[in-house]
């Protein structure tokens, strides 16, 4: 239908206050829409801020529950646990990411039990506890797929054992959903969801992340044979295809604001619950910026949240959640 020419049509006229602009507002943001990443350490009543990101600390247990009760508060309805492993766990066989008592699960098992309302999502990858900082096993220099397949499964058994609501194999290896999917079924947890990292590129906004878990000083070469090319589009959405069709419930989009393409795509060709992952580096780019007086950390903060949401997004993975919430809250 072609547009009425000027004067009649005038796209002014609804903006003119706050109340008409807010009657044709297309997209909401609520606390609702985030997934809160919190940071864990061992020790007892430790807050230890990340350097490379400003406003985030690093936890200990006993203090997770407390954050959990806040977040709750705020009206955000999950949390994903990312843990600082002690180097001495770190080894080739990774056997701390499916111990019982690793920090990943004594969190989720402290989350649950203060707040059992609270989706407690987790992080299926080897990065935390592998001493070459890869998600994957190293063989011959070769980080290789179907052995560590077995091993996410472990793992993902070991936190759907501890109490986790969502998995969320982040590792970016072949075959993974199907494997874990049918692990949960046949080992009795059926009601676990899994949100896949489908479509996560091999990108330079991870650099504060890995410092948070210090990844960072054990990372060999780059991660650039099971993470995505960053030219890539057509292969996100062949990745979503498989990997709902494995048995994913939910998909990831990871990083955030330079992939805001492809959460429209794959919103658009899917229709299934789709998120995008506001990666440490987007966060930091934000506060320094901010830190600097050089943007309006607040206002950045919001219209990139909200850029998620017009992609087509139905939640955020942001570090931002607790501050958004709360001037959402008014
Ligand atoms: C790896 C993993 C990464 C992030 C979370 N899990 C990236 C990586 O090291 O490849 C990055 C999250 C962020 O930057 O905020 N399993």
């Amino acid at each position: 239908m072609p547009l009425a020419p000027f004067p009649d049509a005038r796209f002014r006229r609804t903006r003119k206050s706050a109340a008409l602009r807010d009657l044709v507002r297309e997209n909401t943001l609520t606390p609702g829409d985030f997934i809160w990443p919190i940071f864990l350490r061992d020790g007892e009543g430790i807050e230890e801020p990340v350097p490379s990101m400003p406003g985030v600390v690093r936890r200990s247990v006993d203090l997770v529950a407390q954050a959990a009760r806040e977040a709750h508060a705020l009206g955000i309805p999950a949390i994903c646990l990312f843990p600082y492993t002690d180097p001495s766990l770190k080894t080739e066989d990774c056997a701390e990411a499916w111990n019982p008592e690793n920090l990943s699960n004594r969190a989720t098992r402290a989350i649950k039990a203060a707040v059992p309302e609270m989706v407690v999502m987790t992080d299926v990858a080897l990065d935390p506890y592998n001493i070459n900082g890869h998600d994957g096993f190293v063989v011959d220099g070769e980080v290789v797929n179907d052995a560590t397949v077995g091993a996410l499964v472990k793992q993902a058994l070991s936190q759907a054992e501890a109490g986790a609501d969502i998995i969320g194999p982040s590792d970016m290896m072949d075959g993974r959903i199907g494997a874990i999917r049918g692990a949960l079924e046949a080992g009795g947890f059926p009601n676990v969801a899994l949100l896949s990292y489908s479509a996560k590129y091999a990108s330079a906004f991870y650099g504060p992340f890995r410092d948070a878990v210090g990844a960072s000083g054990a990372l060999k070469g780059d991660k650039k044979t099971y993470q995505m090319d960053p030219a890539n589009s057509d292969e996100a959405l062949r990745l979503v295809d498989r990997d709902l069709s494995e048995g994913a419930d939910m998909v990831m989009i990871k990083p955030g604001m330079p992939y805001l393409d492809i959460c429209r795509r794959v919103k658009d060709r899917f229709g299934a619950p789709t998120y995008a992952y506001q990666v440490s580096g987007e966060y930091a780019m934000i506060q320094g910026a901010a830190q600097n007086g050089w943007i309006d950390g607040e206002q950045a903060m919001m219209e990139s949240l909200m850029g998620f949401k017009r992609a087509g997004c139905d939640g955020v993975l942001t570090y931002f959640a607790p501050a958004a919430a709360r001037l959402l809250n008014g």
